[in-house]
């Protein structure tokens, strides 16, 4: 699957845009504050129904603008889809082929993407939530049940919470209904958890072999899923601790607690890696994560690496690029704010590829 086509209506700093793209590599240039990352984001909000800056709908309307509109054509594995986003200061609208969803959700899976940025080794340092969500982002992408069981999951934790509140606030606790919520969220704990560690378990070869596509070091990078759920008195612990919930009034047990720890040759990347490593872990998850959803969906994801070579050694950028002309079979969105560097990287590859110019949301001829 790629973009062949975007159109933009006064989204973020463009009023008006229309870009043609190529099936391969595309590099966008262009000095910082241009627009660069806010053309990913374009790309990824057709892709993901959101901004992967956590951007509010409100914000991405350019400054005064009425309303914004991002309208894109894809050549899927069997034709073409246009995908139209409008947001009008108040409602949205998400149409595939003119049709919209009973839940968004629904389309969560279907145009696979994925963003590397400077920014993604927050997630080794930032709490459990942000390494969470991410894997819960993928693989909600790779199983549609994965996620319909996670939204689910989310309601009945706020249902419990909300009667733990009344409870707490003098309320009676009504036993039966509590049972339900628990005999749901049990069951669901189980099955999110066992998926979470299935799919890590898929997920984890490609990390290794990128890693060391990446690295010069014989280094061991591993992800260890740390959950309460899967052992055997999980449900027994669970329920002793009601009295504690109650207390907090909120579940203090389950799936939203587990969390994913990082390590290189068994130790936590956190504390013992270098930055250098910590990048070359965090391009390398990407990257599996690239061939992961690939492999689950059969379809290739469109790649967005944004601002990634900055902070970058020589000798990474030069294996990562290697990697992107000799083994991509998929779209790429590359962003550079130096040209020259760009232009040498993706000269002398047999594959196709477009270079953009971009100056204060403008395509410079
Ligand atoms: N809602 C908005 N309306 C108008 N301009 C915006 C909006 N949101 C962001 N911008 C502008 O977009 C520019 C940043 O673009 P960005 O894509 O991050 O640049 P680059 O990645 O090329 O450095 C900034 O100048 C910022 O003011
Ligand atoms: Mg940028």
């Amino acid at each position: 699957m790629y973009l062949e086509k975007l159109s933009l209506l006064y989204f973020k700093n463009y009023s008006s845009l229309d870009i043609r793209f190529s099936p391969d590599i595309n590099l966008l240039t262009g000095l910082n504050g241009s627009g660069k990352t806010n053309l990913l984001d374009a790309i990824f909000c057709l892709c993901l129904t959101k901004s992967f800056l956590n951007t509010p709908e409100t914000q991405l309307m350019t400054l005064q603008a009425p309303y914004f509109s991002i309208h894109g054509n894809f050549m899927g594995e069997r034709g073409e889809h246009i995908i139209q986003y409008n947001y009008d200061g108040r409602k949205k609208s998400f149409l595939v082929d003119k049709q919209s969803y009973t839940r968004l959700s629904e389309h969560i899976g279907k145009f696979p993407a994925i963003v590397l940025t400077p920014y993604d080794t927050d997630m080794i340092r930032d709490g459990s939530e942000d390494r969470r969500k991410f894997f819960d982002t993928l693989f909600s992408q790779a199983d549609a049940v994965y996620l319909h069981q996670l939204m689910r999951y989310q309601h009945f934790l706020k249902q419990r919470n909300g009667l733990l509140k009344a409870v707490s606030e003098g309320a009676r606790l009504d036993y039966v209904l509590l049972e339900t919520y628990d005999a749901t969220l049990l069951e669901l704990n189980t099955a999110i958890s066992y998926t979470r560690s299935k799919l890590l378990q898929q997920l984890l070869p490609d990390v290794f072999s990128f890693y060391s596509l990446l690295s010069p070091e014989e280094e061991q990078p591993s992800i260890l899923y740390l959950t309460e759920v899967l052992s055997a008195d999980f449900a027994q612990a669970f329920e002793q601790n009601l009295k504690k919930d109650i207390l907090l009034q909120r579940t203090g047990m389950g799936i939203h607690k587990d969390d994913f720890s990082f390590l290189l040759n068994d130790k936590p990347i956190k504390q013992y890696g270098s930055q250098g490593q910590q990048k070359t872990f965090m391009i390398a998850l990407k990257l599996a994560q690239y061939t992961f959803l690939k492999k689950i969906l059969q379809r290739r994801p469109i790649l967005m690496m944004d601002d990634i070579f900055d902070k970058l050694d020589d000798v990474r950028i030069e294996k990562l690029i290697e990697w992107v002309k000799r083994d991509l079979d998929g779209q790429i969105f590359i962003t550079d704010a130096r040209p020259e560097r760009s232009t040498a990287i993706v000269g002398h590859s047999s594959k196709d590829f477009r270079i953009f110019n971009i100056h204060h949301g403008s395509l410079l001829p």
